[in-house]
């Protein structure tokens, strides 16, 4: 067991997607930047998401200020891609055919009424279509659909080439990552933050000016630092991967199931949502429901191969949304809780956290996102 003592600019806790955006975006502002990953760089949540880039499908679940954050994001998503791409050589598998709502009965159509009235009060496109029209953009829809409604604007990326593409990106702009390395205390001392690094039963302290926390769901876990409580808990995610004749263009989705198109006819269904801890095992009931709601939209389905069960854990905070600022403690931040949108928000996380970190002052798009949020006073507040 050796005790050594290293030192850099930014340490990064956490090599997801938003842990490495940033050490991307940071180490080309000219930071020295290492990213430390209890597994490997790029897997975990990053992997196993769909990769939807699709705020108008949130737009019910989510505040105006995130919808920005990620209309945002989704606008700086082309730029994002290209930078990582040149940098790696890497492609990301980013497609902008659009996305397609699709109703099967009279809620679903009363549903896609009210998600067509939300998009247009935000001013955000969406065409609403017949049943007719909706399946003469995708011919292998069910004759059972009978409406739709098309958002050209909301896009994807294949999540596992960008985490690929990312994690090369940032070897290349000089990143250090350091994987298979818990990180057990954060902490301020001397002027510095100290990171205490944990292995293969090695041990040592790496010390930085500044560091953020991106550890997703693992961001608590058995990390000791002085931050308030966040309550990050993980909801799990099954998504069923199929293989076959190329079926549809266009990400597919109505209020039970999504289907994303991806390269080579493969088809991902997602994705369920479960309390389920840290459980990350595919279940019977799971694969079956995404087969089920995915079947009744696109009966084709029948004849592609089951090619993998993939079980990913959002990180998720108490209200839903993403912490994106800095700490209370000088020089230490925190980018997480982006739970159904990390992959989305990578972009605009990245570009906001490094303008923070460079400057000191925290942007207008991410000052609905502090961590004050979660302080004793303000849980007190919120209670009456
Ligand atoms: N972003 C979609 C999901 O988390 O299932």
């Amino acid at each position: 067991m050796t005790n050594a003592s290293r030192s850099t600019g930014v340490a990064i806790v956490g090599g997801g997607v938003i842990g490495l955006s940033c050490a991307f975006e940071l180490a080309r502002r000219g930071k020295s930047v290492t990213v430390i990953e209890r597994e490997q760089t790029g897997f975990g949540a990053s992997t196993v998401a769909a990769g939807m880039l699709t705020p108008s499908f949130e737009v019910e679940m989510t505040t105006p200020e995130l919808v920005e954050l990620q209309l945002d994001s989704l606008r700086r998503y082309p730029q994002f891609v290209a930078d990582v791409e040149s940098a790696s050589g890497l492609s990301c598998g980013y497609r902008d055919e659009g996305t397609l709502w699709v109703s099967r009965h009279r809620d679903d159509e009363l549903e896609l009424d009210h998600l067509c009235q939300i998009q247009e009060d935000r001013g955000l496109p969406a065409k609403r279509l017949t049943g007719r029209e909706t399946r003469g953009i995708e011919p292998y829809l069910s004759p059972r659909v009978i409406g739709g409604l098309l958002v050209e604007t909301d896009h994807q990326v294949n999540s596992r080439l960008l985490s690929t593409a990312l994690r090369a990106a940032c070897l290349v702009v000089g990143v250090e990552l350091v994987e298979r390395a818990g990180v057990t205390a954060v902490d301020r001392s001397g002027g510095r933050i100290a990171l205490s690094i944990e292995s293969q039963g090695n041990r040592h302290t790496l010390h930085a000016d500044q560091a953020l926390l991106a550890a997703g769901v693992w961001l608590e876990d058995g990390l000791i630092t002085p931050l308030p409580r966040i309550g990050m808990r993980p909801i799990k995610g099954q998504i069923v991967h199929l293989t076959g004749q190329p079926l549809i263009n266009h990400v597919l989705r109505n209020s039970d199931v999504y289907i994303v198109p991806r390269a080579e006819g493969e088809l991902l269904l997602g994705a369920t949502e479960e309390e389920q801890g840290f459980n990350m095992e595919p279940t019977a009931g799971g694969t079956l429901d995404l087969l089920r709601y995915a079947f009744e939209i696109l009966p084709g389905i029948y004849d592609l191969y089951v090619s993998e069960i993939d079980v990913g854990l959002r990180p998720a905070v108490s209200d839903h949304q993403p912490v994106i600022g800095p700490t209370d403690t000088e020089g230490i931040f925190i980018a997480g809780g982006h739970y159904r949108g990390g992959v989305l928000l990578a972009p605009s996380t990245a570009h906001w956290m490094a303008d923070l970190m460079t400057t000191g002052n925290v942007p207008t798009p991410i000052e609905p996102f502090g961590i004050d949020r979660f302080s004793a006073e303000a849980q007190q507040e919120a209670a009456g």
